[in-house]
């Protein structure tokens, strides 16, 4: 059965913008120029000058941003060298680390926010850690200028900070765009991402000139120039001309989509109660990637909202260092408190329906059943 209220519907945001879309994709048809071409360069510039860095990469999705970007820091990686990070994120940024064969390193989070707990990031640093990999995530924004202040006069000033910014495009935090708080950053374009593509497509940004050739070699094959290698273990990641012409469409529209997300998870927030607590944060500029709540009883709820035919997902039910996939790789974790919250939490969080094109009688539909699982 259809459920009454999608999880997400891609399909909206296509005919929302039908005409104009498919103009794009006939004409990079017709050019004959598929990749590498000027679509991919005007949304490098547009992007970048949205972030507020000086420079952006195209590349063909998150996780390959997130893997460039370390190798672009960790130059020959061993499995000795580490990056923090964190293991409720989803797993990209391990993904990415074990591509490299780095140790990735988990911290803790924060309970009401579900971001990096900055204390343990602190306890997990360690001469051998090479990187921190700081995710926006659900769309919340992570401090980061205290955590450059809280490096500041160590030896780890000088640590690298990437910014995951694949749930959080246009955040802001004191005003500075996601993306320009880091050394570099990375952002995926998948379909349901803040600013999504037809396909897969992803970016990263600095404002560093040297890093950015470095970067620009790496994603291609590690060429210098055609054909000719001048760094080892580049990769072939690329942009094509559809997505970034669909991209450069869709960028203006983004601040606006992002404050209808808000206004989604403002209404949900209205059913906060015992039974249930959606997160907020105290910073305004966030920009509600997703409706995340936390439930006691979290298998109810969902036999509940089943019943309502409301479609909702968990992200994510398995923390990275319980994979088992990974199980017999090298990793580590703050050892004087463990992640007692990141398990605590991943038995508690749901995610409700919240994209731009859900519509105000769906949205009344959740508000409905908020309610009435407010008085159980
Ligand atoms: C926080 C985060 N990082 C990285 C990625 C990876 O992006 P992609 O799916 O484009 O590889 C995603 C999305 O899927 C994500 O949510």
């Amino acid at each position: 059965m259809k459920p009454a209220v999608p999880f997400n519907d891609t399909s909206r945001i296509f005919r929302a913008h039908e005409s104009e879309l498919l103009e794009i994709l006939s004409q990079v048809a017709a050019s004959g120029w598929w990749l590498l071409g000027e679509r991919t360069e005007e949304f490098s510039k547009n992007f970048s000058e949205f972030c507020g860095t000086d420079f952006c990469l195209p590349v063909g999705n998150g996780t390959d941003a997130l893997e460039i970007a370390l190798r672009s820091v960790i130059v020959n990686p061993k499995t000795s060298d580490e990056v923090i990070t964190v293991a409720n994120a989803g797993g990209y940024s391990t993904t990415a680390c074990y591509a490299l064969g780095v140790t990735p390193v988990y911290a803790d989070i924060e309970p009401d926010t579900q971001l990096i707990d900055i204390d343990s990031l602190i306890r997990c640093l360690a001469p051998s850690v090479r990187a921190i990999v700081i995710t926006h995530l659900y769309g919340g924004t992570v401090n980061i200028p205290e955590i450059r202040s809280r490096l500041s006069g160590t030896r780890y000033s000088s640590i690298p900070i990437i910014e995951d910014c694949a749930q959080a495009h246009g955040a802001r935090f004191n005003n500075h765009r996601v993306g320009s708080l880091g050394d570099l950053a990375t952002f995926s374009f998948y379909p349901t991402k803040n600013l999504g593509a037809m396909g897969d497509a992803g970016a990263i940004v600095t404002s560093d000139p040297d890093r950015f050739q470095v970067l620009q070699q790496l994603h291609q094959y590690g060429w210098k120039k055609k054909y000719d290698v001048g760094i080892p273990y580049g990769k072939n990641s690329r942009m094509d001309e559809i997505q970034a012409g669909i991209l450069n469409h869709l960028l203006p529209y983004l601040d606006s989509y992002n404050l209808k997300r808000k206004e989604i998870l403002r209404r949900y927030q209205q059913y906060n109660s015992d039974n249930i607590s959606f997160l907020d944060y105290s910073d305004k500029d966030f920009v509600a990637h997703l409706a995340v709540a936390k439930v006691d009883n979290r298998d109810r709820f969902l036999s509940f909202m089943k019943k309502k035919n409301i479609a909702i997902d968990i992200h994510y039910p398995i923390l990275d260092t319980q994979q088992n996939g990974w199980k017999n790789l090298p990793k580590r974790q703050d050892n004087q408190t463990g992640l007692k919250v990141s398990e605590a939490s991943i038995k508690k969080v749901v995610s409700m329906p919240c994209f731009p094109f859900l519509k105000d009688d769906e949205i009344d539909i959740v508000c409905e059943a908020l309610h009435e699982w407010q008085s159980k």
